[in-house]
């Protein structure tokens, strides 16, 4: 079985080719033109899609050594994401789908996140899984595939959010998560002890908080003060973010009792909070599952492995498919 995933939910264009628990290929498009915007901007977004999507399909299909004819399935991503963004993805591979008479699968952006873990890792539930990207942070108990409830969700922010915004005031580029990451490294994450919002409670979480705790840091210790002690600041940052996960994924897992535990988005490729969960899941003797760095951050891969669990379980859509801009809950 050969799927070919499309992702162009935000500012990546990707397309990857899956075949019987293989990615034959993975192609991703970034867009640089966002950088000096501190932002993606979104007409920007879908007007890149249009112009690198053929060729990034292409490329997908050429370096799997397959051709349109041997596709099993199309898996596109239908949201959330932005609109016009994801349009393009969308009616690319619908024109594709119906052009040659090959099943068409949406999938979920976020789920997707989530099963890109089965790339890596032997396909297994029921397991809690933490979602950490840019849009979204959340705690999910998947029973059996696609049977997801939600177990805590954050309030505000997300995380990979919170570590761009964050990155702002500090004046670093966008995305500014890995940015912090790697200053991190060389920094004492006791230097200074930010806010753990909602740490002690329940499974919701909070991090604009610490938003606007870093804000008025910065403006009360002033420019000169924060530069000579960046590293410091953003190791301080990466602890303050990564302890609340680290304790609401525990509290997760123990109300749970599951044994098995997957990280998933963006956020997954911090260092710091790699490091934490390795520590806590020998410690707890649980099967950890991370994607590797390439399956964290939007790629068309996950795409693809997802649209393949779809059509195992034949759910497979038709052209009335549409894109989401946002998840219902
Ligand atoms: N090493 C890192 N440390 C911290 N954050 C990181 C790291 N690498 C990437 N990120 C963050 O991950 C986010 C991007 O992840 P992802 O691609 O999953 O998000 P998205 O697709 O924009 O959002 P969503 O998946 O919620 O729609 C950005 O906020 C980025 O700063
Ligand atoms: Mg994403």
């Amino acid at each position: 079985m050969k799927i070919l995933g499309i992702e162009s939910s935000c500012d990546e264009t990707a397309a990857s080719v899956y075949s019987e628990g293989k990615i034959l290929s993975n192609i991703i498009a970034s867009q640089v033109i966002h950088q000096k915007f501190g932002g993606v901007v979104p007409e920007l977004a879908s007007r890149a899609h249009h112009r690198s999507i053929v060729e990034t399909t292409d490329q997908a299909l050429t370096e799997a050594g397959a051709n349109i004819d041997d596709l099993d399935g199309i898996a596109v991503a239908n949201g959330p994401g932005l609109m016009g963004s994801l349009l393009v993805g969308l009616s690319f591979a619908k024109g594709l789908a119906v052009s040659r008479n090959i099943p068409l699968i949406g999938v979920n952006h976020i789920d997707a996140h989530m099963y890109a873990n089965f790339i890596e890792h032997k396909e297994v539930y029921p397991f809690v899984a933490l979602i950490v990207s840019g849009g979204h942070t959340r705690l999910v108990y998947a029973e059996k595939i696609l049977h997801h409830t939600i177990l805590g969700k954050t309030r505000d922010d997300a995380a990979g959010e919170a570590f761009d915004k964050i990155g702002k005031i500090l004046n670093l580029p966008y995305p500014a998560g890995p940015v912090v990451d790697k200053l991190s490294c060389d920094g004492d994450g006791t230097f200074h002890q930010f806010p753990r919002s909602m740490i002690d409670k329940g499974l919701d979480f909070s991090f604009s908080g610490l938003k606007t705790s870093v804000l008025y840091y910065v403006q009360e210790k002033g420019e000169r003060y924060v530069e000579k002690n960046l590293n410091h600041i953003c190791a301080s940052v990466s602890e303050a973010i990564t302890e609340v996960l680290i304790e609401k994924l525990k509290r997760a897992v123990k109300t749970t009792g599951v044994h098995h535990v997957m990280v998933a988005g963006g956020v997954s490729a911090n260092s710091m909070l790699r490091k934490k969960l390795l520590h806590y899941a020998d410690e707890m003797n649980l099967n950890l599952m991370i994607p590797s760095i390439q399956f964290c951050t939007d790629n068309a891969a996950m795409i693809a492995i997802t649209g393949a669990l779809k059509i195992r379980e034949n759910l497979v859509d038709d052209l009335s498919l549409r894109p989401f801009a946002k998840l219902q809950k």
